[in-house]
């Protein structure tokens, strides 16, 4: 099978969402310190890109986990492969995620760090696949919504290759 990546959105245009998703958050968290937490590994490249537009006093940490299960969040399981190095009592957090799909790790993650008692917990996801979702989770900020399509580049991967495409694509599967 050979891969081929078509572009979907463009460099530039991902510059500009970020830059208008950075614009609402200055807005909404105006007068008040962010604890960004960056879903490792997809979220890299969104989340240094939103960072450095952020005009708060802004700190950042790290989580990487997986989910399992049949789709639901009770029954679901999820391992944590890097937990967060601080902790995050009292703090207004902001998970940075590259794409939102069944639902089920945000769903759980953000469960798992509502019980360490933060100040606030939201979600900005670059991309929302809603024809997937299993697991309804609230992600306030949305880069792009898009249909059911395996998406690559920005930091999202297939198999761990094409992570650092500078656009995001959709990856086709072509019989040689
Ligand atoms: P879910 O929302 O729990 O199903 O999991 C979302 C995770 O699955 C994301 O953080 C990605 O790592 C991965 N994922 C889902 N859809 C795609 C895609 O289209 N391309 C690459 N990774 C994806
Ligand atoms: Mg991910």
């Amino acid at each position: 099978m050979k891969e081929v990546v078509h572009e979907l959105f463009s460099e530039e245009q991902v510059k500009e969402r970020v830059l208008e998703i950075a614009e609402e958050l200055n807005k909404e968290y105006a007068g008040k310190s962010l604890r960004l937490i960056c879903i490792l590994r997809g979220s890299v490249f969104f989340f240094a890109e939103l960072a450095k537009r952020l005009e708060m006093p802004v700190t950042i940490d790290f989580m990487a986990a997986s989910s399992y299960g049949n789709g639901t969040s009770s029954s679901g399981k999820l391992e944590i492969l890097k937990d967060l190095d601080d902790a995050i009592e009292g703090l207004d957090c902001l998970i940075i995620e590259d794409i939102v799909d069944t639902g089920n790790t945000l769903s759980m993650v953000k469960k798992m760090l509502l019980a360490r008692n933060p100040a606030s917990v939201k979600i900005c996801a670059l991309l929302d696949k809603p024809a997937r979702r299993e697991t309804d989770v609230d992600v306030e900020y949305i880069g792009f919504e898009i249909p059911d399509q395996f998406i690559v580049g920005y930091g999202l991967d297939y198999a761990q290759k094409y992570r650092n495409l500078p656009y995001i694509g959709v990856l086709e599967f072509i019989e040689e």
